[in-house]
């Protein structure tokens, strides 16, 4: 059904304004938001938001028990992002399911940006090679995003891949044509959105922004289908550190993964969240290092996976915990052109 605001009740042009500086900019969207939540952002009283959400979610037909049928068709249309190692893709299953969180943690240098990283440019690739022919986001906490890293990693697509992406997007040329890959390089930056968070409530405020870029882009040749957070943990846990804001803490991040993880449900996208570990000595028994983040994290992240180096330049990626995967190894190199096979 076309969105039109004015069709809700209560809604005149002057609210749905309001309404679409929000990022309240479809049926979907409104219908998942919480009448406090609408008024909190809006002039609109909470009676009348009530209304909005109750007429949004019979538009948009959300909110009612489904089978077991409807629920598989759904499943079957979840989207696997690829990250271009056979071996990984292997191990999630054909790739990085959108619709849902997918957290890497590890250690300083286990790879973890390098893998977001890699996904912005492999989600821009064209579906035949994994990718989703969409953008990228990119919440930034550590001031880790390196555009010379996506040149690195653009540059080291296979020949066959870099043609048909040139291709893909009316760029005349081939992998042996310079000028022709440093338009393909400028294409690809061009669909990555970068925020730096200065703190975290400016993270999640990002995370909100994010779902307005999103929506402006959703129905344009190239949608946002992945969001990396990088790292989602870092700064919550530099700003809580004493014991008594543990719970506090807990429930912020909460607030964050739910944004997120509602970004993810309505446009179809990857998110994809990276997660430091935490040395701890006292640990006698298995991994003596563990994530941030304690048992909600561990809930709200559907697919965790525990890097950690070996030789040089291998990685170890383990599939920790997935709601229908076996878990298991696999192994990738991070090289000068991104990430590779053993
Ligand atoms: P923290 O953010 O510090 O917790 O680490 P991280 O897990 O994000 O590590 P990151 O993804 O930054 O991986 C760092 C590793 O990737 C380094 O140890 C390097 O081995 C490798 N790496 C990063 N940049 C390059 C590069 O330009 N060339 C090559 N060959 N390797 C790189
Ligand atoms: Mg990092």
């Amino acid at each position: 059904m076309a969105f039109e605001l004015d069709r809700l009740p209560g809604v005149g042009p002057a609210t749905a304004d309001q309404l679409l500086a929000a990022g309240f900019n479809s049926y979907e969207a409104l219908a998942v938001a919480s009448p406090g939540e609408l008024s909190h952002s809006t002039d609109i009283g909470e009676g009348t938001a009530a209304a909005i959400v109750h007429a949004a979610r019979e538009a948009a037909n959300i909110g009612d028990f489904e089978t077991g049928t409807a629920v598989r068709r759904q499943r079957e249309q979840i989207g696997k992002l690829s990250v271009l190692v056979d071996e990984l893709d292997e191990l999630l299953g054909g790739g990085i399911e959108t619709r849902s969180i997918t957290e890497f943690y590890g250690a300083f240098g286990s790879g973890k940006s390098q893998i977001t990283h890699h996904l912005c440019v492999t989600v821009q690739l064209p579906e035949t090679y994994g990718g989703f022919h969409g953008r990228a986001v990119f919440i930034d906490t550590e001031d880790t995003f390196r555009p010379e890293r996506i040149d690195d990693i653009v540059r080291g697509l296979p020949d066959e891949v870099l043609t048909a992406t040139m291709a893909d997007r009316g760029i005349e040329g081939d992998a042996t044509d310079d000028t022709a890959l440093d338009r393909l390089v400028a294409h690809v930056l061009d669909r990555i959105h970068v925020a730096k968070a200065f703190n975290s409530n400016h993270q999640i405020l990002l995370a909100e922004q994010a779902r307005e870029l999103a929506g402006d882009y959703a129905s344009t040749e190239w949608p946002v289908r992945v969001i990396c957070v990088d790292s989602l943990t870092a700064h919550f846990r530099a700003e809580y550190v004493g014991r008594g804001e543990l719970a506090e803490r807990q429930q912020k991040l909460n607030t964050h993964l739910h944004d997120l993880i509602r970004l993810a449900n309505l446009h179809d996208a990857a998110v994809v969240v990276t997660n430091q570990v935490l040395s701890n000595p006292d640990a006698f028994f298995g991994d003596p290092t563990r994530p941030i983040g304690g048992h909600i994290l561990g809930h709200s992240s559907t697919v965790r996976l525990y890097l950690r180096k070996s030789k040089g330049d291998k990685r170890i990626v383990r599939l920790v915990d997935a709601p229908n995967l076996p878990n298991g190894e696999a192994v990738m190199r991070i090289t000068e052109v991104g990430l590779r096979p053993e």
